[in-house]
């Protein structure tokens, strides 16, 4: 196996005059909790929806475990969705159905599980989320913001993807629900055996669940590297977005 799970080559996007991705190069590694960092309108979601084929590029590639799938028919690519789960800026649970049911529609669509094995399935992974089975009859209605979070991760990890893609996952959360976010992006990285792309603004956030930091400027990556190099960075435009934010980030000792 690869080192690298997904790589996207040469990917360029527009959307009519404005050119949103500029042959952008960037390579997510096997097993690492890497983080796009950007402003707002910079491309960090399209950058994301490339990388399971929800946006095709312009020009350029994008392989998965070394399939090129921007070519792939919609039916090719109900499988490579299953490999790379999505959570949703929005989180998108269907309002109409209870906890147990918005977790258990995946299993229902895209696997022979019987009603019993749907039922451990879902048990299995409200717990790896940390709720109690005790929700799974409530609606999302009656959930806290942090809760419909973690439901929507539960429906992402049921199908037992290999790469998992979180767009703004810690976005409208109060600071203290938004850490125990961050903390369950990082130990689901490890406990699950995945790899993880977490798309975000908040730099907290990213200084903590990042094993590496890609910044997008402008249709580039303009810095790849680890959350310390991230820090102790040249890059004009990152270290204004570093600057911007320093009063809500966690401080580190004077720069090395
Ligand atoms: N389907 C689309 N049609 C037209 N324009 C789009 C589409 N998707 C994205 N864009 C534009 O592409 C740019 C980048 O959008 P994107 O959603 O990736 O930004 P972002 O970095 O995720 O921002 P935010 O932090 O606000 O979520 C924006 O100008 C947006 O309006
Ligand atoms: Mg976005």
């Amino acid at each position: 196996m690869s080192d690298v799970v997904i790589e996207l080559r040469g990917v360029s996007k527009a959307f009519g005059e404005k050119v949103v991705l500029d042959d952008v190069g960037l390579s997510v590694v096997r097993g690492e909790v890497l983080v796009i960092l950007g402003g707002s309108g910079s491309g960090k979601s399209v950058t994301l929806r490339h990388m399971n084929g929800l946006t095709r590029p312009d020009t350029g590639e994008v392989f998965v475990d070394g399939v090129e799938i921007s070519h792939l028919a919609e039916e090719e690519l109900v499988d490579v969705r299953k490999k790379v789960g999505m959570l949703f800026q929005m989180g998108a649970l269907f309002d109409s159905m209870t906890v147990f049911e918005n977790v258990a529609f995946a299993l229902w669509e895209h696997t022979q599980m019987t009603d019993a094995e749907v039922a451990g399935r879902v048990a299995e992974v409200l717990g790896f989320v940390n709720l109690e089975p005790d929700v799974m009859p409530l609606l999302p209605s009656s959930l806290s913001g942090g809760m419909k979070k973690r439901v929507s991760l539960a429906r992402t990890i049921a199908l037992k993807p290999a790469v998992l893609l979180y767009d703004e996952p810690t976005t409208g959360l109060d600071p203290v629900t938004a850490m125990t976010i961050n903390r369950l992006i990082v130990d689901l990285n490890t406990r699950l055996a995945t790899t993880s792309v977490v798309v975000t603004h908040d730099i907290a956030s990213a200084l903590f669940v990042a094993d590496r930091i890609a910044f997008l400027e402008e249709g580039r990556f303009v810095f790849v590297g680890s959350p310390g190099e991230a820090r102790r960075s040249e890059v004009t435009a990152l270290r204004a977005f570093l600057g911007a934010q320093e009063s809500r980030a966690p401080q580190e000792t004077a720069a090395t």
